[in-house]
């Protein structure tokens, strides 16, 4: 299957015959949006009764299910599952599910739709952050709705073993694109989770509470997806509108995580992290002990990433310059013990640089 136009759709099908099994096929058709009608046509085939076939049919159309002939495949393949499970002789798109269904089939076809269709992107600003932001939200609704055993929601717990992996999937890739978006910034959510590790790993903090600003240092610019590209990718100097709306990706990446609400304490910690310890920062102008200390800690990794590493407008400083920066930053945009906690771990590494490897970006 070619996909030359925005008019491709992609259908599988699983016919059952009770003698030899089952088949499946999928078709492309050349059309905006696939028909309902057709297939169920196909399905009230007199020949097709006769010989007690029955056919469930899924349907995913191109652009809105996905870019490429595989994802296509996979949502209609997941879409058409859900027919199959509704009995049989259906049509569904990976839009229809019916939430009191079992869970374990639907969390297979979420997962395959949010694999597909959040991981693509094609572009930065509000209509692709609201796109985004909508889909996410859709779908862990959905999916708590499918937790639930008697329409109560389940309690959930807190942290990463909150959420289905495909979620977190989901963000975690939504970050690295951030970062793939500007060359120069690829990896730095990474290598800012590193250092923000360290930090944690210093404060002699749990393993639980080191992986979760592990995770809010990875998802920290996130909110970048809100951001217009002409902004996120100017080169020179912002002007002071173009710098307040800059400024908006903390707010834009709290609304992300929203809808995880297992994720809280790491929401905190990116609507924070640009935050000053004398209250002179923002989104809020919180200070001291009043700003969270997984926001403190990313602040600390985020500066010195950005102050050693190469952008298009600067050379990156080496490590000891930038050391002796926070040191001077120390309890006026940072929390001063962290600093100096950051400054001594660092100083006592033979290459207090960490690499990462940055080949990384949306999995599609
Ligand atoms: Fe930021």
């Amino acid at each position: 299957m070619k996909i030359r136009s925005d008019s491709i759709s992609a259908v599988t099908a699983k016919a059952e015959r009770p003698i030899h099994g089952a088949d499946r096929l999928a078709l492309p058709c050349s059309r905006s949006s696939p028909s309902e009608g057709e297939p169920e046509l196909i399905l009230s085939d007199p020949l097709l009764r006769e010989k007690n076939i029955s056919a469930s049919f899924g349907i995913a159309s191109y652009p809105l299910h996905g870019s490429s002939p595989q994802e296509l495949i996979q949502v209609a393949d997941a879409s058409m599952y859900l027919s199959k499970h509704q009995g049989g002789n259906a049509v569904s798109t990976a839009d229809h599910f019916d939430p009191n269904e079992a869970k374990k089939w639907k969390r297979d076809v979420l997962e395959a739709y949010l694999g597909v269709t959040l991981k693509r992107l094609f572009s930065t600003g509000p209509d692709a952050f609201e796109e985004i932001y909508q889909r996410l939200k859709q779908f862990t609704e959905s999916l708590a709705a499918t937790e639930s055993t008697n329409g109560t929601p389940s309690p959930t717990p807190f942290g990463t073993q909150g959420l289905p992996q495909a979620v977190l999937d989901t963000v975690t890739s939504l970050a690295f694109a951030i970062d793939a978006k500007d060359h120069y910034t690829q990896g730095h959510s990474q290598k800012v989770s590193a250092y923000a590790a360290l930090i944690a790993e210093g404060l002699e903090m749990t393993d639980a509470e080191v992986e979760e600003i592990r995770l809010g240092a990875i998802l920290h610019d996130i909110g970048k997806v809100g951001i217009p590209e002409t902004i996120l990718n100017k080169s020179g100097p912002l002007n002071p509108e173009e710098w307040e709306i800059m400024k908006s990706h903390v707010i834009f990446g709290a609304k992300i995580l929203d809808p995880l609400t297992p994720l809280a304490g790491v929401r905190q910690m990116v609507l924070h992290h640009h935050e000053f310890f004398d209250g002179s920062g923002y989104p809020e102008a919180l200070s001291g002990n009043n700003i969270p200390l997984g926001a403190r800690i990313i602040a600390v990794a985020d500066a010195y990433d950005t102050i050693t590493s190469d952008r298009t407008y600067k050379k990156g400083r080496p490590a000891m310059d930038a050391l002796a920066e926070l040191e001077r930053c120390a309890n006026a945009q940072f929390d001063g013990a962290i600093v100096q906690l950051f400054v001594r771990t660092m100083r006592q590494l033979p290459n207090p640089i960490i690499e990462v490897a940055t080949a990384v970006g949306p999995r599609v």
